[in-house]
């Protein structure tokens, strides 16, 4: 959802805003995930983002988030197998051998962090980890390519032959990266396969922007959940992954603003 007419390029005291921004908001992730494994309910998990956002003074962009319909009702996104985003926290026990993306975004003194990852329960198939595998490469490859002013479709043009050529996996194109900064999601759209659009954007030094490539292992297509209006599914319900980092394009390159201190970092190998 794009609003309003936002300043894109920020001055170094804004950079710096989103810098503590991305910082509390990985360190979330970074507090949620001794959670993430087989028994826990997926509602509490969302408990603990909203309860350490809260008691550190900041706000769950996601709970209340407006959509087409209904408003978002909890705070954060949790997405699993077939889900490929924004999956509602609930009931559901997580099991081994699924893999389960957590969404996380975090308003901090009004400038946003935005950043996922997905998580293999207990032993998930050699199948299914391989395609989470391939959604951890492609964001990193997407961030690798990019220079201060390089076209946004950049990043289509990397992750979408890489994954074609190599893998046959389908690309989401329906759901995007965006523009962040004061608000959740604003321009440019930033999708992980070339477009016409994407060819005419431009990353300049002081954008910052999300990459957030959704890969399945099936058809690209997807099916939104009329009954809760927010979960996507895959068309074909086999597995999804994906992996989010919120990014500063800065004068010298792209500046990650979501590193976590726990999670896997860039050339980490996925195995069980
Ligand atoms: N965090 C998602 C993104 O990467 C958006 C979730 S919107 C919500 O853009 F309302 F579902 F939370
Ligand atoms: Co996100
Ligand atoms: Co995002």
């Amino acid at each position: 959802m794009i609003r309003k007419n936002p300043r894109l390029r920020l001055g170094q005291t804004e950079r710096q805003l989103m810098r503590a921004a991305g910082k509390f908001n990985a360190g979330v992730m970074d507090h949620i995930r001794p959670l993430v494994k087989a028994g826990v309910r997926t509602e509490a998990i969302d408990k603990a983002v909203y309860d350490f956002t809260v008691e550190h003074g900041h706000t769950p962009a996601c709970l209340h988030y407006a959509g087409d319909t209904t408003p978002y009702p909890k705070s954060c996104c949790i997405s699993v197998n077939d889900v490929v985003c924004h999956g509602i926290p609930g009931a559901y026990e997580l099991r081994d051998g699924d893999i389960v993306n957590v969404d996380l975004t975090t308003i901090v003194d009004g400038w946003h962090g935005d950043q996922s990852e997905t998580f293999l329960i207990g032993q998930p198939t050699a199948e299914a980890i391989k395609l989470v595998q391939c959604a951890f490469d492609c964001l990193y490859m997407a961030i690798d390519a990019l220079t201060p002013g390089c076209r946004v479709s950049t990043i289509g043009e990397t992750i979408a032959p890489h994954v074609k050529n190599n893998f046959g996996y389908g690309v989401v194109d329906k759901y995007v990266g965006h523009g962040i900064g004061m608000q959740f999601h604003q321009r440019p759209n930033v999708p992980h396969v070339p477009t016409q659009q994407s060819r005419r954007d431009r990353l300049d030094a002081g954008m910052c922007f999300t990459i957030e490539p959704m890969v399945n292992l099936g058809t690209h297509r997807t099916r939104m959940d009329t009954r809760d209006g927010w979960t996507v599914r895959t068309a074909d319900n086999q597995l999804s992954a994906q992996f989010e980092h919120t990014i500063l394009m800065t004068e010298n390159g792209p500046e990650i603003l979501t590193l976590t201190q726990d999670g896997p970092q860039k050339g980490h190998c996925f195995s069980v």
